[in-house]
């Protein structure tokens, strides 16, 4: 097994904080575990050659190793009070004030999809009939290609939807003959997914353009600095009035940002 040296492991858990927010300082295993098999495939004797590689800004080999040092845990459902909030609260709202009837949704850190699908779910769920005279859009984006070549199969294993309402299991999936489930078309067809490195500067199109995004369980690797700038970059993309739902065990300091808290995980652009 090729192990990884101090000088080593500092260059790389530089070069993707640095690069990528990840804080990957206390996960010295879980990069020899994951990378180690990379490196005996390509043939490499070190990480040292490995890294010499990644910094020739090697776009294939810098997308293998996104891919294998994130974290993409998901399901469908998760940390549920964000969608009772969303039906609740910011649905009756957009009833009430949006004239225009557009309503775009960021989903950002989506991994394979699990989120954007369920959000696309509570919109349908909520309108019903109405929301043929609704024009949503969800933008759904990672920097991990492999989870979003997933997301956009958006075929799952029954162990990912099992928190899913049972009415939803029913209107909006559909078993496939290998027992998976597939995403309605409905659904499908209102997300849409991309490459997006949230350390790269939001491009102008997205200012107050969002009335909800959802960062939920991304900013646990970032450092504190790393968040507040994102936090703020984000306040920029949110409409007036708009909402950031992030994940329950992380947090937004108050006192370095705009946004008002409204309760756990969820805070308004006033
Ligand atoms: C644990 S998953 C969370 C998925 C979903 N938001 C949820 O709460 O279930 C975190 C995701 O954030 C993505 N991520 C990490 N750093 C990122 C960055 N700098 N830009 C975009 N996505 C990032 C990872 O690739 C991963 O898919």
């Amino acid at each position: 097994m090729i192990t990884i040296t101090d000088s080593e492991f500092i260059e790389l858990v530089t070069f993707m904080k640095k690069n990528y927010g990840i804080n990957l300082e206390k996960k010295r295993q879980l990069i020899e575990g994951r990378m180690c098999n990379l490196l005996e495939k390509k043939g490499m004797k070190s990480f040292g050659e490995y890294i010499t590689v990644i910094k020739r800004n090697n776009v294939e080999e810098i997308t293998t190793l996104i891919n294998k040092l994130t974290t993409n845990h998901t399901f469908f459902y998760r940390e549920d009070n964000h969608y009772k909030f969303l039906k609740e609260i910011v649905l009756p709202e957009q009833e009430k004030n949006n004239r225009t009837k557009i309503l775009n949704i960021w989903s950002a850190g989506c991994s394979s999809g699990e989120e954007p699908f369920t959000t696309a779910m509570a919109l349908d769920d909520y309108f019903g009939i109405k929301k043929a005279q609704w024009n949503t859009k969800i933008l759904a984006t990672d920097i991990s290609q492999n989870v979003l070549n997933k997301a956009k199969k958006a075929i799952y294993q029954e162990d990912s939807i099992k928190g899913l309402p049972p009415t939803w299991k029913t209107k909006y999936l559909n078993k496939t003959e290998d027992g998976k489930y597939q995403i309605a078309v409905n659904i499908k067809k209102q997300v849409q997914f991309g490459v997006f490195n949230l350390m790269n500067p939001m491009p102008s199109i997205y200012k107050n353009k969002y009335h909800v995004i959802f960062c939920r369980n991304v900013m646990i690797y970032f450092d504190q600095k790393t968040k507040n700038d994102l936090i703020n970059r984000f306040y920029e993309a949110i409409q007036p009035g708009g909402y950031l739902f992030i994940g329950h065990s992380e947090t937004v300091q108050r006192e370095k940002s705009k946004f008002k808290y409204i309760c756990p995980a969820i805070y308004q652009k006033v």
